[in-house]
């Protein structure tokens, strides 16, 4: 809930959500939350078939018209110059094809609109991997616990980082560590570079890219300290004036909120 709150207070302090047709990818925010903000439609692109009838149960509870969500590939969905802002937090380093979907999305949009996206960690930063598993003895094993040292599922083989986990877990739970690691089909383990490189060829205008960093990195090929990133983009040229009001809207959102620790620009 509570990034839920600072994502969206941030996204309404830069860009303004109320009267916005809005586009959420990759997830379903709280309708109270959403409320807040008043925007004119809010419509939810996610895999979570669970988060998609959550949505549509309140939806139909409380009787609010121009609010749903979809159980859709945002790279399957199909709509033509509708929203006024996309918004997407924590979605961006799961997403599998994400040229295709910056190509919808951009679709999406109607000229002059916004993607707004904050995701993390990304693969090539120290806990990139997103491990969360159950263990033989049905504990919680999670990338928060300091289970694998910074960056050791770049540096290290699965095989290594198998031996290495069974004198600690049992073979099975550092099996099943090891598969989720590399094999786990919901995360894209894009580098950072690659994000850049993929955004910098589509067809949108960049505002704004913040990366929020972590720890020394070590020295290999696209490896890098950043764990997070935010992008601001736009469906039209870019203005300098335009670029620095939204930099200056999102520092003073850092300063007098505290809603987002801002250490790199
Ligand atoms: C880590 S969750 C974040 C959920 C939510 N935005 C939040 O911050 O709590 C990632 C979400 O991305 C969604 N997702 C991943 N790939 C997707 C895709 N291709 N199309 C739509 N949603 C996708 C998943 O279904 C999942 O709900």
């Amino acid at each position: 809930m509570e990034h839920h709150k600072k994502y969206l207070k941030l996204a309404d302090t830069i860009i303004n959500l109320q009267g916005r047709n809005v586009l959420e990818v990759g997830g379903c925010s709280p309708i109270d939350l959403i409320l807040n903000y008043k925007p004119n439609c809010w419509t939810c692109v996610d895999l979570n078939a669970k988060a998609v009838s959550l949505f549509n149960e309140n939806v139909r509870k409380r009787k609010i018209a121009k609010y749903s969500a979809n159980l859709i590939d945002i790279s399957k969905f199909d709509t033509q110059e509708k929203y006024d802002l996309i918004y997407s937090i924590n979605s961006f380093e799961h997403i599998h094809d994400l040229e295709k979907t910056l190509k919808k999305m951009y679709l999406a949009l109607r000229p002059e609109g916004y993607l707004f996206t904050v995701f993390g960690p990304i693969w090539s930063s120290d806990v990139g991997h997103h491990l969360s598993i159950s263990t033989e003895n049905e504990q919680t094993l999670n990338f928060q616990q300091g289970i694998l040292s910074p960056w050791e599922h770049l540096i290290s083989t699965p095989k290594d980082l198998k031996t290495r986990l069974e004198q600690e877990y049992g073979s099975e739970t550092a099996q099943k560590a090891v598969t989720y690691i590399y094999e786990y089909k919901d995360l894209n383990r894009l580098y950072e570079h690659e994000y850049f490189s993929i955004i910098k060829n589509s067809q949108f205008s960049k505002i704004l890219s913040i990366k929020k960093r972590k720890g020394i990195a070590p020295k290999m090929d696209g490896v890098t300290n950043t764990r997070e990133l935010m992008f601001i983009l736009k469906k039209g040229d870019s203005h300098l004036l335009e670029k620095s009001m939204m930099l200056l809207k999102l520092v003073g959102a850092c300063l007098t909120q505290r809603i987002y620790k801002l250490k790199g620009i």
